[in-house]
C-alpha cells in the first residue's frame, strides 16, 4: 500500500481543498462541521485486517481459568475488571475490594513522595501483592494484583533510572533495533522496582503538532510507527512461545491509545478525530497488527472521539474490530476515568464503557463507585449476558500467561531488587547512543560544527544546565516540573557533558545561562527550549515558540553581534516555528527532549582530543518542520506539502548543504496569543478583566490597577513583589468580591479530571476578621460554585508570599460546571481583609494546596 498519511485522495474533494490550505484553522472547522463524514462513528469490521493471536490457544491454560472463576464469587469478578490509583487505593482496601489491579499515575508515588527510591516502589508492590493473595480465612481467592506505570521514556517515575529521549527523538533515528534495546532495558529497570506493566508505547501518528502530546508520537508517518511496535513489543515482553515472555526482566506492554489519539481536530488533546475509516484504519491504526503480531498483552482505549463517538465507549471499534476481526486476546484497559465521558456514564458510573467493551475500568480514583455500578449492573442482570466473565478471562488469561500465580511476591521474581539495573551503564549506554542518533542538524552553514574542543567556548541558554528541560513531561512527576538537580543522580545535562568534554581535551568551557562571559569565547552553544508540559497542558493555538517572550532570540543575536560564532541546540516537543532563531543562528541544532544522558550532544557537537569527528549527524526529520505559526496540520504526502524543513531532511558532517536566510513572516500576529496565566505582572492577560463588586456602588471591570487605590468598597493598589508593579494589593473596605472574568468561557473538563489547580500566587496581609471569606467560580448565567475558606484563611501563614493550589475538582464537587467557566476564580471578602495578589494560572505544583473536603 502507498503511503497517503491523510488519505485526502478518499475524502470529499472540498475537504481535501480545505486541509490544502494548511494554517486556515477556520476555515477547516467550517468546512468539516459542513461536510459531516458519514461513518458517524461506527466501524465496518471486514474493511479492516483480519488476524488471529500470534499465541495459540492454550486449552491447558483457559482450563485454569475455567476452575478459578468457578470458585469466583461476583464481587471478585467485579474486582478483577476495576483499576484503583495507589493515590485513592491502600492495601488494605484491596482486601475488601479483591481489585484486579492498581497503579501508579503520573502524579502518583509510593508515600506520596515524587522522588521515593527504587526500594519504596518495591515495597509497595510487595504490599499490594500480599493484599491480593490474602483470602480472608477462604472467603476469596488468591490472584495477583497487577501494577502498572507510565513507564514511557525509560522507567521515568523512579529516581535513578535511564531516562531515554522521549519518543519523537526515537522517531528520528528510524532506527526500529535500536527500540528493541531500549524497550527491554527499560523492562529489566521495571522489573528492578517490581512493576509488572507499562502503558506504554504509544502508537499514536500524531497529525497536528499542536498536540500537547506529540513528542509521545514517534512520527507523524505511520510506516515508521509500523516499523517500530514490533520490536518495541518484543523488547518489553519478550518473544510469545519463549520462557521468558512476560516474566523474568520482561513486563506487560500496552499499546495505546486506541484509536486516533494523534489526528483529534485542531490537535486538541483528548478532541474529535473528524476522519474516514480508512484514515483511521491506516494512519492511526498502523502501528496495532504489529503490536498484536508481537503478542502485545493490553491495549489502552482514547480519551478522545473518532466522529463524535468517544472511544471509551465504541463497541464497534472495542469488541467488533480489535477483539473479533484483529484477534486480540489480551485485555482491554480505559484511561484515566474516561468512562466518565461516555454518554450515560459518570465519574462513578463505569457500567457503559465496560458495555462497550473495556476489560478493565482505570478509575483511578473512582474505583469504589465504578466497581458498586457494575456489580449492581451483573446482580440485576443489566450487563449483557457473559460480559464480565469475558473481561475477566481475558485478564486472568493475562495474568496466567505471565506466570503471576507461580511467580511469589514481586520482590522475589527474576531481577527484582537489583536496584543497580536502574541507570545502569549498560542501558546508559544505550540511551546516549539512542541520543546520538536522533539528533537533527537543520542547518550548519558556515560548518561552524563539529566544534574543535582544545578552544574556548561558552556554554549559555535556559536548557544548558537544566535536566527538567531535557527530559519533559512524564519525568519523576506528571508534568515533569517541580524537581531540583539531586533527582537526577548520575545524569548529565548538556551544558556539563560538554565542559566535561572540552576539559578533557585541554580548552576551555564556561557555562553561563544568560551568556555573560569573563573570555570571549571561540564559539558559543545556546540551548534553549520549551519547559515540561504533559497531555492536554501542552496543547497549543499555533505553533509559536514562547509567544511574548524572546530572551532566546535576544541572546542569539547579542552573541551574534559580538562575532561569536553561534550553535543553536533546541529542546522541544514538537517541531515549532523557528525560523528567526534560525536565522540568528550559524547551526541549529533540533535536540527533541534528549532525557539523562546529555553526553550524546556533546558526543556529535564536539571534535574529539585529536580534532577528529567522534560522531556524525545521523537524525532525519520523523515530523515535517513548520514554515509558520499557523501551518499545521502538516505532514508528508498532503497535498500543497510546503514544509520549512521536509519530513527526513537533516543534514550532516558527511552531507552538507547551506539553507541561507528564512522568512521571519510568522503567518499572524503573534502578540494576540493568550496563556495560561490569567493575572501576572501587575495586569489581567489580553482579554481577561477584573469584575469588584459591593453593597456600595455599581459592579465595575478593571483591565488595570490605576485608579483604583481609593475606591470606596475594594480598593487596589500596585505594588513590588519581584518587579516594579508586579502585584496587587487588594484591600476589602466593604464586605465585596473580585473575580476573574475569561475572555469567553473556558472548558476546564480534562483539567479537573486532571487534577489541575487554579494557582495564586499570593500572600494574606490581614486575615479576615469575620467570618464568610469564601472563593466562587462562575459557569454561565445563573450557574457558580462557591467554597468557603474561613478555616484556611485562618491558619494561611499571614505576611509571607507563596504559591496557593484550588484544586478544581473543589468547584466540581459543589455542582460547577466545567465545561462552560466564564471566571474561574473570584473572592468574597469581609470588610478588613487585604490580600497581596502576584499571578494566577493553572498548574499541579504548589506550595500550599487547599483542602476542601475539610471542615
Ligand atoms: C494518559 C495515559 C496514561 C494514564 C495513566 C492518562 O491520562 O492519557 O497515557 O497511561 O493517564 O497515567
Ligand atoms: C495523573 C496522570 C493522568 C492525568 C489525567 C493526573 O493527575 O497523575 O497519570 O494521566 O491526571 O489526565
Amino acid at each position: 500500500m502507498s503511503f497517503n498519511p491523510l488519505s485526502t485522495a478518499r475524502l470529499p474533494a472540498r475537504r481535501a481543498l480545505v486541509l490544502a490550505l494548511t494554517g486556515s484553522v477556520l476555515l477547516a472547522g467550517v468546512a468539516i462541521a459542513a461536510d459531516a463524514p458519514t461513518a458517524a462513528g461506527t466501524a465496518h469490521p471486514e474493511q479492516w485486517p483480519q488476524r488471529r493471536s500470534p499465541i495459540a490457544p492454550d486449552p491447558k491454560l483457559e482450563k485454569r481459568i475455567d476452575a478459578l472463576m468457578a470458585k469466583m464469587r461476583v464481587e471478585e469478578k467485579v474486582g478483577q475488571v476495576v483499576q484503583g490509583d495507589i493515590a485513592s487505593i491502600t492495601p488494605d482496601d484491596l482486601k475488601t475490594y479483591r481489585l484486579g489491579s492498581i497503579l501508579a499515575g503520573g502524579s502518583s508515588d509510593p508515600g506520596g513522595q515524587y522522588n521515593a527510591p527504587g526500594k519504596a516502589w518495591l515495597q509497595l508492590a510487595d504490599d499490594f501483592y500480599a493484599a491480593s493473595m490474602e483470602t480472608s480465612g477462604g472467603k476469596y481467592n488468591a490472584i495477583p494484583v497487577i501494577f502498572g506505570v507510565d513507564a514511557v521514556h525509560g522507567h521515568n517515575n523512579v529516581v535513578g533510572a535511564t531516562l531515554f529521549p522521549h519518543n519523537i527523538g526515537l522517531g528520528a533515528t528510524h532506527d526500529p533495533a535500536l527500540m528493541g534495546e531500549i524497550a527491554a532495558a527499560t523492562a529489566a529497570e521495571m522489573r528492578a522496582t517490581g512493576i509488572d506493566w507499562t502503558f506504554a508505547p504509544t502508537l499514536a501518528v500524531p497529525q497536528d503538532d499542536r498536540w500537547g502530546r506529540t513528542y509521545e508520537g514517534y512520527s507523524e508517518n505511520p510506516a515508521v510507527v509500523r516499523s517500530y511496535a514490533g520490536p518495541l513489543i518484543q523488547g518489553l515482553q519478550g518473544k510469545p512461545g519463549s520462557k521468558d515472555f512476560l516474566k523474568g526482566a520482561h513486563v506487560v506492554a500496552t499499546a495505546k491509545h486506541f484509536l486516533a489519539d494523534g489526528g483529534t481536530h485542531e490537535g486538541r488533546d483528548q478532541g474529535d478525530a473528524q476522519i474516514d475509516e480508512a484514515t483511521l484504519r491506516d494512519v492511526h491504526g498502523a502501528g496495532y497488527p504489529p503490536a498484536l503480531k508481537a503478542g502485545v498483552q493490553a491495549v489502552m482505549v482514547s480519551f478522545s472521539s473518532w466522529n463524535g463517538v468517544k472511544m471509551s465507549g465504541n463497541a464497534s471499534l472495542l469488541d467488533a474490530v480489535l477483539k473479533k476481526r484483529m484477534g486480540f486476546d489480551g485485555f482491554v484497559v480505559s484511561d484515566w476515568n474516561g468512562h466518565a465521558s461516555v454518554p450515560g456514564g459518570s465519574r462513578e458510573n463505569c457500567v457503559p464503557s465496560f458495555v462497550a467493551g473495556v476489560d478493565m475500568i482505570m478509575a483511578p480514583d473512582t474505583w469504589k463507585g465504578c466497581y458498586e455500578h457494575i456489580l449492581a449492573a451483573e446482580n440485576s442482570h443489566t450487563l449483557p449476558a457473559g460480559r464480565l466473565d469475558e473481561a475477566v478471562r481475558r485478564i486472568l488469561r493475562v495474568k496466567f500467561r505471565a506466570g503471576m500465580f507461580e511467580a511469589g511476591k514481586p520482590s522475589t521474581r527474576g531481577v527484582a531488587g537489583q536496584f543497580e539495573l536502574l541507570g545502569s551503564p549498560e542501558h546508559r549506554a544505550i540511551a546516549r547512543r539512542a541520543v546520538r542518533e536522533s539528533l537533527v542538524l537543520l542547518k550548519n552553514d558556515r560548518n561552524v560544527l563539529p566544534l574543535d574542543p582544545r578552544k574556548t567556548l561558552l556554554i549559555a541558554g535556559d536548557g544548558a544546565d537544566d535536566m527538567m528541560m531535557q527530559s519533559g513531561g512524564w519525568t519523576l512527576s506528571w508534568q515533569g516540573t517541580g524537581l531540583t538537580p539531586e533527582d537526577f543522580p548520575g545524569a548529565q545535562t548538556i551544558g556539563a557533558a560538554l565542559r566535561e568534554q572540552v576539559g578533557k581535551a585541554g580548552g576551555k568551557a564556561e557555562l553561563s545561562a544568560d551568556g555573560k562571559y569573563t573570555a570571549k569565547p571561540d564559539a558559543a552553544v545556546v540551548v534553549f527550549g520549551e519547559t515540561p508540559y504533559a497531555e492536554f497542558q501542552g496543547d497549543l493555538k499555533v505553533l509559536a515558540y514562547r509567544p511574548g517572550d524572546d530572551r532566546d532570540l535576544k541572546l542569539l543575536k547579542k552573541l551574534k553581534a559580538e562575532g561569536i560564532p553561534v550553535v543553536a541546540v533546541f529542546l522541544s516537543g514538537r517541531p515549532l516555528w523557528m525560523n528567526r532563531e534560525i536565522n540568528a543562528s550559524d547551526a541549529f541544532v533540533a535536540a527533541w527532549l534528549p532525557g539523562s544522558e546529555g553526553g550524546g550532544v556533546a558526543d556529535v557537537l564536539l571534535r574529539d582530543a585529536t580534532g577528529k569527528v567522534q560522531h556524525d549527524f545521523r537524525g532525519t526529520l520523523s515530523y515535517s518542520w513548520p514554515r509558520t505559526v499557523v501551518q499545521s496540520p502538516l505532514n508528508v504526502g498532503q497535498p500543497g506539502y510546503d514544509p520549512q524543513f521536509a519530513y527526513g531532511y537533516g543534514v550532516s558532517y558527511a552531507k552538507p548543504a547551506k539553507v541561507g536566510a528564512l522568512s521571519e513572516d510568522a503567518g499572524m500576529d503573534l502578540a494576540s496569543l493568550g496563556s495560561e496565566t490569567f493575572f501576572s505582572r501587575g495586569t489581567p492577560a489580553t482579554g481577561w478583566t477584573v469584575r469588584v463588586q459591593s453593597k456600595v456602588g455599581k459592579p465595575r471591570s478593571l483591565s488595570q490597577a490605576s485608579g483604583q487605590k481609593d475606591a470606596p468598597d475594594v480598593a487596589i493598589a500596585p505594588i513590588d513583589y519581584k518587579a516594579q508593579e508586579d502585584s496587587w494589593r487588594i484591600e476589602w473596605k466593604q464586605d465585596g468580591e473580585l473575580a476573574f472574568i475569561a475572555p469567553r468561557p473556558l472548558d476546564l473538563v480534562r483539567e479537573t479530571n486532571g487534577n489541575v489547580m487554579l494557582l495564586i500566587t499570593m500572600r494574606v496581609d490581614v486575615p479576615p476578621k469575620q467570618k464568610g471569606a469564601e472563593l466562587f467560580m462562575e459557569c454561565g448565567p445563573g450557574c457558580s460554585a462557591t467554597l468557603p475558606i474561613d478555616a484556611s484563611m485562618a491558619s494561611a501563614p499571614s505576611d509571607a508570599w507563596g504559591k496557593v493550589g484550588i484544586p478544581l475538582k473543589c468547584f466540581a464537587s459543589r455542582n460547577g460546571q466545567m465545561g462552560n467557566v466564564s471566571a474561574p476564580l473570584g473572592w468574597r471578602m469581609p470588610a478588613g481583609t487585604v490580600l497581596s495578589v502576584h499571578e494566577v494560572g493553572f498548574g499541579t505544583e504548589a506550595q500550599h494546596v487547599l483542602d476542601c473536603q475539610a471542615k
